[in-house]
């Protein structure tokens, strides 16, 4: 039983909250290079933990996160001219460069002391991985680089990365990311109605789901790590074997799904809380061996969830129009009517409302790594809190770790059975 005050603990992530702290020892993914994509572009909106930032890229290349509120009388940034190296307020001309520093004040007179006091708040930035991150925390406890997650170690062309808006907390994503027993159900294709049961129209549709669906009720074994969790999800292959899908979670919020094949593609993800209420979803998918341009079967159409392209990267097919849901296509197609992987996640997990109320739920044995998953990022909050630290985030090349799909012979033990296919060099 998850408490109501549990559940606050683990979503509330603005300014002042215990888990929001927790976040800002960690780099954390804030957005994709195309939408700063040169020097001096326009500057952007940008909320990041519960807090409005402004950020800019400036003459020289170099990336800026601001407060979004001018200090001297709160104008928005957003507004702000992006010249010579600063963004410039419009109001009275104060001009800040990318590390906060005030560099200008035409109405103020030349010599007055307010020139070398006045700051505005930023945050460091770095361009790493295909993304661009920032750094919100304590300076004293920055980690020396991201987490060194496989796909951004690759080359540009062996990954893609996709983001769009989820408007829920970003524990619901995480839980959707973890949750291997939802896989051969909410994401199932489905043979036309013909009197045969549910999961015996999932197995004739799509025989490389059919472990997935021939045993829907997978065993959880969840195991710690330095970097989080390993989560073994096991299914029957036949008398003498196992089907293993193994997983990781990664604190504080990446997830790794399993490939189909140890060649990938490997997918996963970045659930990045905008607010208490709102998430950006980064979508991963990467080959360590070659291209993806490499794997025809990546159909970029069926993957990516189409974005309204304003910069505001929601869904076109979004609460607003049920997603899609075309009832036909439930009924004689796949589970949900929904069209695409990521928006049925995506939908689901909004349908529980932005913050599901988890003492209201009804766990069951599926949901282990879920349980798990929770009394983990409890388990961060009392770490900082008594020893001021998070250690694994100063830990960068811990992360180095990939998913994998493997049937075993029964009795070989997960973790063992498939470590040389996890192990990333
Ligand atoms: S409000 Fe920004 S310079 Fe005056
Ligand atoms: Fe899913």
């Amino acid at each position: 039983m998850f408490t109501a005050e549990e559940n606050e603990q683990l979503v509330r992530v603005g300014p002042g909250s215990a888990m929001g702290k927790v976040l800002r020892r960690y780099w954390i993914p804030a957005l994709l290079p195309e939408e700063l994509p040169e020097a001096d572009c326009p500057p952007i909106r940008v909320r990041l933990l519960g807090e409005d930032l402004v950020a800019f890229r400036d003459t020289d290349g170099r990336i800026g996160f601001l407060d979004r509120w001018c200090p001297h009388r709160r104008v928005d940034l957003f507004f702000g001219r992006n010249e010579e190296c600063g963004l410039r307020c419009v109001y009275h001309g104060w001009k800040f460069d990318v590390a906060g520093n005030v560099v200008d004040m035409p109405a103020e007179p030349p010599k007055s002391p307010m020139r070398d006091e006045v700051k505005i708040r930023s945050y460091p930035s770095m361009e790493w991985g295909g993304l661009i991150w920032i750094y919100m925390g304590d300076p004293a406890y920055q980690p020396p680089r991201p987490p060194e997650l496989e796909w951004g170690l690759l080359p540009a062309s062996h990954r893609n990365i996709q983001k769009r808006l989820q408007e829920n907390n970003y524990a619901q994503g995480v839980e959707g990311g973890i949750d291997s027993s939802h896989v051969g159900i909410l994401h199932s294709l489905l043979s036309p109605p013909d009197g045969r049961t549910f999961r015996e129209r999932q197995v004739a549709i799509d025989p490389r789901l059919s472990f997935l669906a021939k045993d829907t009720s997978p065993k959880f074994f969840v195991r710690p790590t330095d970097y989080g969790m390993l989560i073994g999800a096991r299914r029957k292959a036949s008398e003498e074997h196992f089907y293993w899908r193994i997983t990781q979670f990664l604190a504080p919020f990446y997830t790794i799904i399993a490939p189909r094949s140890p060649e990938g593609p490997f997918a996963g993800h970045a659930w990045v809380p905008i607010d208490d209420n709102n998430t950006w979803t980064f979508t991963m998918y990467w080959a360590p061996g070659k291209p993806l341009s490499e794997f025809p079967d990546l159909d970029a159409a069926k993957v990516n969830v189409p974005v309204i392209p304003d910069g505001s990267y929601r869904p076109v097919l979004n609460s607003s129009n049920n997603y899609g849901i075309d009832r036909q296509m439930q009924r004689n197609k796949n589970s949900t009517g929904i069209i695409g992987i990521g928006l049925q996640d995506s939908a689901i997990q909004e349908t529980m409302g932005t913050i599901v109320d988890r003492s209201r739920e009804m766990l069951g044995s599926g949901d282990a790594a879920i349980v798990s998953w929770r009394k983990l990022m409890l388990r961060l909050i009392d770490e900082l809190e008594s020893t001021g630290d998070i250690a694994q985030a100063q830990k960068p090349e811990i992360y180095r770790v990939r998913s994998a799909g493997i049937v075993l012979p029964r009795g070989v033990d997960f973790a063992e059975g498939a470590k040389d296919m996890m192990t990333v060099a």
